[in-house]
């Protein structure tokens, strides 16, 4: 049976598992997908082991998806622009090949899920790190009419707009300097929601109407789903859809077939 697996650490409560377990189960392909528990300085002797013992593919979580890209052989555009990898196929003996579906991934979740229009709207995107690093290419790609990052360390944010500035109207600030701002929708790409914490918003940075979109995702609402419902959002959306999105996409690289993801999220709310 073909192997793959997903690596990170800490790798315990990933949902990948279940997802590509689902999507096996749905396409009828006969494969086995795990968790990989990586130290936090062995991701390159645990990948390196997992594709010698015959694994096929491999997605990458937390905190390995730079080292990633620089480890792989070859990489795609997207994930060379992003500076990041959650994807790797073998594409022969040892010819590892990088990608990154986690922007296209967040945008088929808005679009296609949910009927958001990027085009011509007022984006704000909050952090500075990873996340949002694996996620600004493909939204200015969306022609947004203009996207801020805006960081609790605004020189971060700085530093990631003027590498992503030729793709679109991008723009970097504090979280402070937010006050008088207002946006349509609102991306929340920190980690402050892992410890029930929302980054320190203006009450009115969110435009009447508007949508907030969480990347993080939990079993009970997340903190900034909370905050966006307490403000007034048309829609506040958890980060589950964009994580049955990137995994159908890297499925897709592997097996050249693209899943249901409608059945596999509604299975995954259901519990
Ligand atoms: P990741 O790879 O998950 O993005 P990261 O590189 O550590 O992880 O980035 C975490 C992001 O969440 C950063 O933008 C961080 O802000 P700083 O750059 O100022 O550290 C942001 N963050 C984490 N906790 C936060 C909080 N309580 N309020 C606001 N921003 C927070």
């Amino acid at each position: 049976m073909d192997r793959y697996a997903v690596i990170g650490n800490p790798i315990r409560h990933s949902v990948s598992p279940r997802i590509h377990g689902m999507f096996a189960a749905q396409t009828g392909e006969a494969l086995r997908y795990e968790a990989i528990l990586a130290p936090r300085d062995g991701f390159a002797a645990t990948a390196g082991a997992f594709f010698e013992a015959g694994g096929r593919g491999l997605n990458v979580t937390l905190p390995f998806k730079q080292e990633a890209c620089r480890w792989v052989l070859a990489r795609s555009p997207r994930a060379e622009r992003a500076g990041a990898v959650n994807t790797i196929a073998l594409r022969g003996p040892g010819q590892t090949f990088g990608d990154n579906t986690d922007g296209s991934g967040l945008l088929r979740d808005l679009s296609l899920n949910h009927g958001a229009r990027i085009k011509d709207r007022t984006v704000l995107i909050l952090g500075a790190g990873g996340a949002v690093r694996g996620v600004l290419g493909p939204l200015l790609e969306a022609a947004p009419q203009r996207l801020v990052i805006a960081n609790r360390t605004k020189e971060r944010a700085e530093a990631l707009c003027a590498e992503f500035a030729d793709l679109g109207p991008v723009q970097a600030c504090g979280l402070a300097e937010l006050a008088g701002e207002r946006f349509e929708l609102i991306i929340n790409g920190t980690s402050a929601g892992i410890t029930g914490e929302v980054p320190a918003l203006p009450d009115t940075v969110l435009k009447s109407q508007g949508w907030c979109y969480d990347m993080f995702y939990a079993a009970q609402p997340t903190a900034f789903v909370r905050w966006g419902l307490a403000h007034g959002a048309k829609k506040a959306l958890d980060g589950l859809g964009m994580l049955v999105e990137q995994a159908a996409e890297a499925f897709c690289i592997w097996r050249g077939m693209r899943p249901d993801t409608a059945a596999v999220l509604r299975a995954l709310r259901s519990g």
